[in-house]
C-alpha cells in the first residue's frame, strides 16, 4: 500500500513512524513534513490547504490512501477534494470536520445524539455575554467559536478577563465549568463502526502544576492506571457511538478520527470538546503501544468497511511524551534555533526512546527549530515511572537554546 500523509507536526511524525514499521506499507510520502518525517517517508511540498494540490499529489504518487493528519485542512474540505478524485481518505468531510471546527456546532450534536456535556450559551452581543457568564459563575469558561489551535478557551476566576476575551471573539460559547480529571479517548471510524483506541491524557497548560496559559500540549502519558477499566466501553457507548450516528443521521457522516476530550466530573463523564483528528501529543503515547499495524485499519475506514476489522490491540506497555518547545511558547515562539543531542539519543536511548519532530526544518546540515513546540520525545517501558524516566533522560539529552519542557508530565499517575 502507498501511502501519503498530510501535516508536519509530531502527530504525522508518529503516524509515518507507524506506518513505517508497517509491513503492508510498500511507499510513504508525507507532505509537506519536517526534518524528523524525512527519515522515515519521502517529503513532498505542498499547500496543505489546497485540496486540489493535495489531491494532485496523491494522484502523481498512485498513493492508495491520504491520511489527513491536521485540523485545518480538514475543516477547509481537502479530505473531500481527494474522494472527489477517486482515492481513500482517511479524515472527514468539510460538513463533518464542524464537529471541531464549531464549537457551537458540536454542541447542537451533542444535543441532539444526547451526549453529556457542559451546558453552555452561544452569544455574540455583549448583552448576551453577561447573561451568560452571571448564570455560570466563577470559574469562567468562555471559548472562541472557531478554530484557534487549543488556545481559544480561556478558564479564569477573573470576570473582568472573562468578559474581555469573550468580547474579543465574533461568536462565543460561554460554559459551565467541569471539574475532575481529563481524558482523551479517540476512535476510528468509517462513519458506521467505531473502533475506539487506548485512552491518554495530556498536558494543556505551559507549565509545571497545571500553572500558565494553555498550550496546544505539552505532554502525555497512556495507559491511565487511575481510570475506571469500563471507562472505554461507557464512552464508546454514550459519547462516540451516539455521535457517529448522530452525524451520519444528519446526512454528514463522520469517517477518519474522532477525539473526544473529556472530564471525568463527580456526577459522571462530559464531554469537553471534540476534535476531527488524532490528538498531538496524545497520538505519539497511543501509537506508541498499538500493536495492530496502523495502514489496514486507516483504509478500512476510509473505505467504509471496518466492520471487518477485529478489535485493536495493544502492547502492555505504558508511553510517555514531552514536548520541547521553543522560547517564548505558547506566545510568539522563537525560530531558527540548532537543535543538538538528537543522535545521542538515537545511540543511546533507542529503541525505547526517540524523538518525534514537530516544529523543525533542516538548515544546512544542522536542524533548527520553526515552531513553537519543536520536538515530542517519547518514550515506553514496562510502567508509567520506567518510560517517563527513559523521556526524560533523552530529553536531557537534547539542547535547543531558550527551549522549555515540562518536568511533571505523568508524575503523579507514575507514582514517583
Ligand atoms: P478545549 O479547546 O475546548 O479543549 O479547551 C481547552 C482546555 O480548557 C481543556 O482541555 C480544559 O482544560 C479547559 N476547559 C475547556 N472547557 C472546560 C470546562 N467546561 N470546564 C473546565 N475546563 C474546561
Ligand atoms: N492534545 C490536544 C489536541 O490535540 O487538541
Amino acid at each position: 500500500m502507498k501511502v501519503l500523509v498530510i501535516g508536519g507536526g509530531a502527530r504525522e511524525h508518529a503516524l509515518c513512524r507507524s506506518l513505517s514499521l508497517d509491513p503492508d506499507v510498500t511507499a510513504l510520502h508525507c507532505a509537506p513534513g519536517n526534518a524528523g518525517i524525512a527519515e522515515v517517508a519521502e517529503l513532498h511540498p505542498v499547500d496543505a490547504l489546497d485540496g486540489a494540490a493535495v489531491a494532485g499529489l496523491a494522484g502523481e504518487l498512485a498513493a492508495d490512501l491520504v491520511v489527513i493528519g491536521p485540523e485545518a485542512p480538514l475543516v477547509a474540505g481537502v479530505a473531500d477534494a481527494v474522494r472527489a478524485a477517486g482515492i481513500p481518505c482517511f479524515g472527514p468531510s468539510k460538513e463533518a470536520a464542524r464537529l471541531e471546527g464549531s464549537k457551537a456546532f458540536a454542541k447542537d450534536v451533542m444535543a441532539g445524539a444526547g451526549v453529556p456535556t457542559a451546558r453552555s450559551y452561544v452569544c455574540t452581543t455583549p448583552e448576551e455575554i453577561d447573561t451568560a457568564l452571571d448564570a455560570f459563575g466563577a470559574p469562567y469558561v468562555v471559548k472562541d467559536d472557531g478554530l484557534a489551535a487549543g488556545k481559544g478557551v480561556v478558564v479564569t476566576d477573573d470576570v473582568e478577563q472573562a468578559r474581555a476575551h469573550a468580547r474579543s471573539c465574533e461568536r462565543v460559547v460561554i460554559e459551565e465549568f467541569l471539574d475532575g480529571p481529563e481524558v482523551s479517548l479517540f476512535a476510528i471510524t468509517d462513519g458506521t463502526t467505531v473502533l475506539p483506541l487506548t485512552p491518554a491524557q495530556d498536558f494543556k497548560r505551559a507549565l509545571d502544576g497545571d500553572q500558565g496559559p494553555n498550550t496546544g500540549g505539552m505532554g502525555a502519558y497512556s495507559p491511565l492506571p487511575w481510570a475506571d477499566p469500563k471507562l472505554v466501553d461507557e464512552v464508546l457507548e454514550t459519547v462516540l457511538q451516539p455521535t457517529v450516528d448522530e452525524l451520519r443521521r444528519r446526512g454528514t457522516p463522520f469517517s477518519g478520527l474522532l477525539y473526544a476530550g473529556l472530564a471525568i466530573t463527580s456526577r459522571g463523564v462530559r464531554v469537553i470538546e471534540f476534535n476531527a483528528r488524532f490528538g498531538d501529543p496524545e497520538t505519539q503515547v497511543v501509537l506508541a503501544r498499538l500493536r495492530t499495524p496502523l495502514a489496514r485499519v486507516l483504509l478500512h475506514a476510509a473505505e467504509g468497511t471496518l466492520d471487518s476489522e477485529p478489535p485493536l490491540t495493544w502492547h502492555d506497555s505504558a508511553a510517555v511524551t514531552v514536548v520541547i518547545a521553543s522560547h517564548n511558547y505558547p506566545g510568539t515562539p522563537r525560530t531558527g534555533d540548532a537543535i543538538t543531542g538528537l543522535e545521542e539519543v538515537a545511540e543511546l536511548d533507542a529503541p525505547h526512546a526517540y524523538v518525534l519532530h514537530a516544529g523543525t526544518r533542516r538548515d544546512g546540515d544542522a536542524v533548527v527549530s520553526a515552531g513553537g513546540r519543536v520536538l515530542s520525545v517519547t518514550a515506553t517501558g514496562e510502567d508509567l515511572a520506567e518510560a517517563r524516566d527513559r523521556a526524560y533522560a533523552a530529553v536531557g539529552r537534547v539542547r535547543l537554546d531558550g527551549s522549555q519542557h515540562r518536568t511533571d508530565i505523568a508524575r503523579t499517575a507514575a507514582g514517583s
